[in-house]
This record gives structure tokens, C-alpha cells and sequence, in this order.
């Protein structure tokens, strides 16, 4: 696992909104559910909708293009969907928040 810092304490987004960034060239969503932050991929497995546009329904992400739901602590989405999206781990640490991502075989070879 490597760690990322993603925002500064400040540029957290507040509670009950979304911000899209980049991160180690990655686009991640960074939400903000009842002030536990998550990290998700940007976009839904279902159609390519961004959920910069989504907002969170009872612990679920709601993609805003058609309105599959996605568990924002599994990843999962909702019955009869039969697909999930990336959450990744994340850190507040005293300068800001910090993403983690799992590092590929070759990446730990070539750095
Ligand atoms: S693109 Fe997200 S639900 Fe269809």
C-alpha cells in the first residue's frame, strides 16, 4: 500500500458533498457521509457517470445518471445490480487527508 496526501484539513469537502481529484493520476471522489470521509473511483461501473453529480442515500453512493446505488463502506451495489466500485482507504493525519492505493507488481519493480 501506498499512501498519497489527496487534500489539506481545509480543502475537505464538508458534509453531505462530493469533490473529484486527482490523485497520483487517479480521479477519486472524495465524499463526505455524515462526516466520515470516503474515497471512491470517479466514475459508475454502470454507464461511465460521474459521481461528482451523485449524492449519498443511506450509507449508499446514488449515481446520478440512472441511480444505481453503491455501498459506501463494501463497494457493492445494491441488489440486482451485480457490480461494485473501488473505495480506497484513507487517512486524516495532522497535515490532511491521505489515500492509499494498493501498488501493482510492476510498480513495486520499475518504482
Ligand atoms: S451510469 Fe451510473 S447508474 Fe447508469
Amino acid at each position: 500500500m501506498k499512501w498519497h496526501k489527496a487534500l489539506n484539513t481545509v480543502q475537505i469537502p464538508a458534509d453531505g458533498s462530493i469533490k473529484t481529484i486527482s490523485v497520483a493520476g487517479k480521479q477519486v471522489c472524495i465524499i463526505n457521509n455524515e462526516n466520515k470521509i470516503v474515497a471512491t473511483q470517479s466514475t459508475c461501473p454502470h454507464a461511465g457517470g460521474h459521481f461528482s453529480g451523485g449524492w449519498c442515500k443511506n450509507g449508499n453512493l446514488v449515481c446520478p445518471i440512472h441511480r444505481y446505488e453503491y455501498n459506501l463502506r463494501t463497494g457493492r451495489g445494491a441488489d440486482g445490480q451485480g457490480d461494485y466500485i473501488n473505495i480506497y482507504p484513507t487517512e486524516l493525519r495532522e497535515d490532511g487527508l491521505y489515500i492509499g492505493f494498493e501498488e501493482s507488481w510492476w510498480s513495486k519493480l520499475w518504482g
